[in-house]
């Protein structure tokens, strides 16, 4: 048992619930890859904690790589323009690639780097999300094949998610309050 972390509203992921996503989604991977032998990547700093633990639920040879993207500024929105920090080190083309996102919100990171790695060839790209922000009347550009959970549209932290680089050590996904960010 650990406490909660006073800047935090209400658990919205807590750590057994964590564990059975990773496991289901590990398991919808392992049936899809079997043979293919993907290379999943990991978008720096919040897919870190997801990566970790959703690798290790995967049961077919894979390798990993990471990119980091920025996302301008410390704010609670996305402002959709990527720009990229750090590139994969692997060639990708007519490799089976799994991007690994902590959070889809927009969509606006993720469709800007799908377009970017599309245009190296790979022999298929698909977008695994811990979790996917329901946002009323919106449709995202683009769809994850593999969806952690739909969170409500709140602000939230934990589990590699960040409020200006801070709570990423949560073991759990919680709502922040909304004073902390106002
Ligand atoms: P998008 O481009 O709007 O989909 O934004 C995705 C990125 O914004 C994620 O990778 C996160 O880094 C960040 N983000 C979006 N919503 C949240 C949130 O509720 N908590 C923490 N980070 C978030
Ligand atoms: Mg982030």
């Amino acid at each position: 048992m650990h406490t909660v972390h006073p800047d935090v509203e209400r658990i919205l992921i807590g750590a057994h619930e964590i564990e059975a996503i990773i496991a289901r989604l590990g398991a919808e991977i392992t049936a899809d890859y079997a043979d293919k032998n993907p290379l999943l990547v990991a978008v720096l700093r919040g897919a870190v904690v997801f990566m970790a633990d959703l690798m290790r639920a995967i049961e077919c040879p894979l390798s990993i790589d990471f990119m980091a993207t920025s996302s301008y500024g410390s704010g609670v929105t996305s402002s959709g323009t990527v720009r990229i920090l750090k590139d994969l080190e692997t060639n990708i083309r007519d490799r089976h690639v799994i991007v690994a996102e902590d959070i889809l919100d927009s969509g606006l990171t993720l469709s800007n780097l799908i377009s970017m790695l599309q245009s190296r060839d790979p022999a298929s790209i698909e977008i695994c999300a811990f979790a996917v922000k329901d946002i009323d009347g919106y449709t995202p550009p683009v769809t994850p094949k593999y969806v952690g959970r739909h969170v409500p549209n709140e602000f939230i932290v934990g589990y590699g998610l960040d409020y200006a680089e801070r709570y990423r050590n949560l073991p759990y996904v919680g709502v922040l309050k909304p004073e902390v960010y106002s």
